[in-house]
């Protein structure tokens, strides 16, 4: 019988991945609490693109957990339209897990930043330096992380909606076992 809630591991993904996401873009404001030329602002990209690395890993352990044990049936009492509306967030946000990290790894190689993760390795980086290319990679990783926001936002709206409003079980099947 397929189950009705996420399994303990699919939310304790979901969460730690919210965190992860709320970080990595927070640390971005981190930079303006230093000088310029202050070795801080070097520790606060270090520290974001560490994050954004392990994200990127747990995006891909979240991918392969769903692929392989799936979701849980929709919840009844919900339209088509709405389930076809919730199924079309949650494939453009894994799409933007994965698009923002990966654009980030273009943009650091292109920076010729090392691509350190937490100092244990540096991965080799996929791309030549080019000062040339980095607006437009900036732009992309901007607005790609500008846009998760937006869709989370609504994703959450959504999500608050059907517990308060609703009063069904959406929310509670995504949250720790009491
Ligand atoms: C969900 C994960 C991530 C989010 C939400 C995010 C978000 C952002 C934001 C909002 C900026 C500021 C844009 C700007 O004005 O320059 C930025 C810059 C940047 N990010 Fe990310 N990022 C993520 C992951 C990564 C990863 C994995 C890397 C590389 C490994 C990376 C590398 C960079 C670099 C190199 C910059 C520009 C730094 C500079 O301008 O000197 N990001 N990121
Ligand atoms: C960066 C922020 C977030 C991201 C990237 C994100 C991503 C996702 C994704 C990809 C799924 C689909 C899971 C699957 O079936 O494979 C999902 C499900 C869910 N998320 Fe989020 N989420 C975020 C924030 C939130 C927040 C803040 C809430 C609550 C206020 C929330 C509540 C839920 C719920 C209840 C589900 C299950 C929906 C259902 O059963 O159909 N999420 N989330």
């Amino acid at each position: 019988m397929p189950s009705i809630r996420y399994s303990a591991t699919q939310k304790f993904l979901h969460w730690f991945i919210f965190l992860l996401v709320v970080l990595v873009y927070g640390l971005t404001y981190a930079e303006g609490l230093f000088e310029r030329g202050d070795p801080g602002r070097d520790t606060v990209w270090w520290l974001h693109m560490s994050f954004g690395l392990l994200l990127l890993a747990l995006v891909f352990v979240r991918v392969a957990v769903r692929v392989g044990s799936g979701a849980p049936e929709d919840v009844a009492g919900t339209s088509s339209l709405g389930h076809w509306a919730a199924h079309a967030t949650h494939f453009a946000l894994y799409v933007l897990l994965i698009a923002i990290p990966l654009s980030g790894i273009a943009l650091a190689a292109l920076r010729d930043m090392p691509l350190s993760f937490f100092g244990l390795f540096t991965l080799p980086a996929p791309l030549a330096p080019n000062r040339a290319a980095v607006p437009s990679v900036q732009e992309v990783h901007e607005l790609l992380a500008n846009l998760i926001l937006v869709v989370a936002g609504l994703h959450a709206l959504a999500a608050l909606w059907h517990h308060y409003v609703r009063h069904d079980e959406v929310l509670r099947r995504m949250m720790p076992e009491r």
